[in-house]
């Protein structure tokens, strides 16, 4: 793999580090095998009454069965949807849904599952569900790994991670959704082939995904060159926070893995 690194604000120390080195970083953190570790907050501002009729009205037809994650490993997306889709993809933390609804549109055969425990991004999605239903979309209001640990191998194509929450203190550096132990169950539930993108506009955030999923013996970054991270992918959907808080993704930082194996979708993301 190439490594041009051009005008970067990743040290390009770093950059080379997380291509050549495959060990595990010591701080590597990790979170319960199992059950829920949730630690942002679930709820914001009181919910509208349009809000809250939404939720009551729309959960339940876009809501993935809580039934069906409770055995590990044994859910399969297609059995979420009423029609078969050609391609499987999860969105974590999908916040207010912007980036969930508009590739949902825009890409009629993939189904879209996404798993946001806040309940006024859950609202706002359903909101817009409501006025734009999509089939192809399934949802869970909980923490992520419940559903990462439930879905069986080799049965998506895709994994968002956009923007994940930063955690900046030493001591929650192990409530980082990217560590090893979720990266070992994203590897297990991606297809050969299949895709992890990433996003964040925090420097030091950026730097541990880089390294932890480089250092990861089972996933390849596909840049070639600084531009290829620095720059959102051709056709990118930009999220509320990339709009609005990461002030239109001046630091912004794309990262786009694969899992080693069989080629995966080469559609752009
Ligand atoms: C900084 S926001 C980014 C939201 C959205 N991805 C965007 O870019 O606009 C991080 C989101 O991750 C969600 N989140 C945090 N922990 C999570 C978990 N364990 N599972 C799923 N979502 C989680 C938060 O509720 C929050 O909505």
């Amino acid at each position: 793999m190439a490594a041009s690194h051009g005008k970067s604000w990743i040290s390009s120390k770093t950059f080379k580090r997380s291509l050549a080195d495959r060990k595990t970083p010591k701080n590597s953190g990790g979170s319960a095998p199992h059950g829920r570790s949730l630690f942002g907050r679930r709820i914001g501002r009181p919910l509208s009454a349009h809000k809250k009729d939404v939720l009551k009205r729309l959960l339940p037809t876009y809501e993935i069965p809580p039934e069906t994650l409770v055995q590990p490993g044994t859910l399969n997306p297609e059995n979420l949807f009423k029609k078969k889709y050609s391609e499987y993809w999860f969105e974590i933390g999908f916040g207010y849904g912007e980036h969930l609804t508009e590739l949902s549109l825009r890409n009629p055969k993939t189904g879209y599952i996404g798993a946001e425990p806040f309940i006024n991004g859950m609202a706002a999605l359903l909101s817009d569900l409501d006025k734009t239903p999509a089939e192809n979309i399934r949802v869970m209001m909980d923490d992520a790994m419940l559903l990462a640990r439930a879905l069986g191998k080799n049965t998506l194509d895709g994994i968002f991670i956009l923007n994940p929450d930063p955690w900046h203190k030493t001591r929650h550096h192990k409530r980082r959704i990217v560590n090893r132990d979720n990266l070992d169950i994203f590897h297990r539930i991606l297809k050969p082939g299949g895709r992890l993108i990433m996003t964040s506009d925090v420097e030091a955030l950026s730097e541990w995904m880089v390294t932890h999923v480089a250092s990861h013996p089972g996933f390849e970054w596909t840049a070639k060159n600084a531009k290829d991270w620095q720059e959102p992918p051709l056709g990118w959907s930009a999220t509320r926070y990339e709009t609005k808080r990461a002030k239109n993704a001046k630091k912004m930082c794309y990262l786009l893995f694969r899992k080693k194996g069989m080629k995966g979708s080469e559609k752009s993301p």
